[in-house]
């Protein structure tokens, strides 16, 4: 048997062991669980919120802990997929939403808080202006809607393996299989759910991220076509992918050429990894920038913005609306989140932290020969399980899953709440102390010795 064999063969028994723990340890989320079936496809709100054996049902949260219908506390790592920065409950965020809610939850109306909120994110993603939205989703959709208007051209191009949300044109490619995915110079435009239009995959054009050979060939060919190219400037939907040195400047000047509007989707980088996003720690600007999550103080706010020239096809017929759009309790969560919380001094407890994080992990990887690999971005980072950096999706596809799926019941069972895929990454908050980094590191190590042994 070979290292490798042998470390995945442990991570089979973990996995089984640890899971079986599990369900020991959280009747009461299998019994919410059986409950919610009836009521919910898959029992429960969003398909992402699924979980093997089941979901773990939380009841509540508190700084940087969350406690589960079981009783159980845990080290939150899950962050509600990459939001709370903040930590749970943050005494000043918790207290202008219910100064807001005692003063009115909802006009569909303008009010001053979404005035300020819009000056805020301008400010920090150096845009013109924005306009506000519910979801990731609809920030990516109003985007592409708007790029549209502004080129009066119809395709789109997305990097693979990059999740946008779940509106049609983007749901192309984002974890397609290997068998369906195309050869490398031209990326097939493979659809990923049941009921998106085939028609629509001749519109979404697909390009490996990091490459801009493929990208060129394709502007050569199609660029007269192309409203814009919608992309994660950090791929964030497996693991963690960052841009090589040159990659983000190039694509905008190759984009710019061609007429072409470049969209950055910072929904999960945003205002996390710093105050103005990826765009922000890379130094490149796009023309339109999408943000949700953290931006928002925990609630369900998103906006997308950039040049007053591109955002000047609103006021020209493209349409863009919504009932809760700028709502008083996001607004004013927003706005609590980014001018009271996130300050300066929170990036740098922020990089701290997650550097600790990243480190701690990091030795026990090489102490014990495991196959994987940290990424410390600040608030966010991961361990993936492959040797080496990701610069792609097709590097993705090596990830070793037997380790993952050993890793997740053995860091929930010692208290570190996790996010359920292999995909996701960490998210620590400004309410995360030393004291709950060294405990994932401490349950991290002996999982490492524990695989090694
Ligand atoms: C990069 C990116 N864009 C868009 C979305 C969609 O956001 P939402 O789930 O708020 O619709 C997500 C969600 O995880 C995301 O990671």
């Amino acid at each position: 048997m070979t290292d490798i064999q042998r470390i995945n063969a442990r991570a089979a028994e973990i996995a089984t062991t640890e899971t079986a723990r599990l369900i020991e340890r959280t009747p009461q989320s299998k019994v919410w669980y059986e409950r919610a079936l009836k009521s919910m496809p898959m029992g429960v709100g969003s398909s992402f919120q699924e979980g093997d054996p089941y979901p773990i049902y939380l009841s509540h949260g508190k700084g940087s802990r969350v406690f589960d219908v079981d009783g159980s506390e845990y080290i939150d790592t899950h962050g509600g997929f990459g939001c709370m920065v903040y930590g749970h409950a943050h005494p000043k965020i918790a207290e202008a939403i219910a100064r807001a809610a005692s003063r009115g939850t909802h006009f569909a109306a303008p009010t001053p808080d979404a005035v300020l909120l819009a000056e805020e994110i301008c400010s920090r993603y150096d845009m013109d202006q924005v306009r506000f939205c519910n979801s990731g989703t609809e920030a990516t959709m109003n985007a592409i809607r708007i790029a549209r208007a502004h080129t009066g051209r119809d395709h789109i191009i997305k990097a693979e393996g990059s999740y946008h949300g779940h509106h049609d044109p983007v749901m192309f490619s984002v974890v397609p299989n290997a068998d369906v995915m195309g050869g490398r110079e031209m990326p097939a435009s493979t659809p990923m759910s049941l009921g998106t239009p085939k028609w629509l995959a001749d519109y979404t054009h697909v390009v490996p991220f990091n490459d801009l050979v493929v990208l060129d060939a394709l502007l050569e060919e199609r660029g007269g076509e192309i409203a814009c190219m919608i992309l994660e400037p950090v791929m964030m939907n497996i693991g963690i992918a960052q841009p090589q040195p040159g990659y983000l400047q190039g694509l905008k000047d190759l984009l710019h050429k061609h007429g072409v509007v470049l969209i950055f989707d910072e929904v999960k980088t945003g205002t996390a990894i710093a105050r103005g996003g990826a765009g922000d720690l890379y130094g490149v600007r796009p023309d339109l920038t999408c943000v949700a999550k953290a931006t928002f103080g925990g609630t369900p706010g998103a906006a997308f913005g950039g040049t007053a020239e591109i955002m000047s096809a609103i006021g020209r017929g493209a349409a863009q609306q919504g009932t809760f759009n700028g709502n008083p309790l996001v607004a004013a969560a927003g706005l609590a989140a980014l001018t009271e919380v996130l300050t300066a001094d929170a990036y740098e407890y922020l990089a701290t932290l997650g550097t600790r994080l990243a480190s701690g992990c990091q030795t026990a990887i090489d102490s014990n020969g495991i196959p994987a690999h940290t990424v410390d971005l600040g608030a966010k980072g991961c361990v993936s399980y492959r040797p080496t950096p990701l610069t792609n999706y097709r590097d993705f596809l090596d990830t070793n899953l037997d380790l993952y799926a050993a890793s997740y019941p053995w860091m929930v069972n010692r208290g570190i709440f996790m996010t359920p895929g292999d995909e996701e990454q960490w998210t620590i908050s400004v309410q995360h102390t030393d004291t709950d980094i060294d405990n994932y590191i401490a349950a991290f190590s002996e999982l490492c010795a524990a695989l090694a042994s």
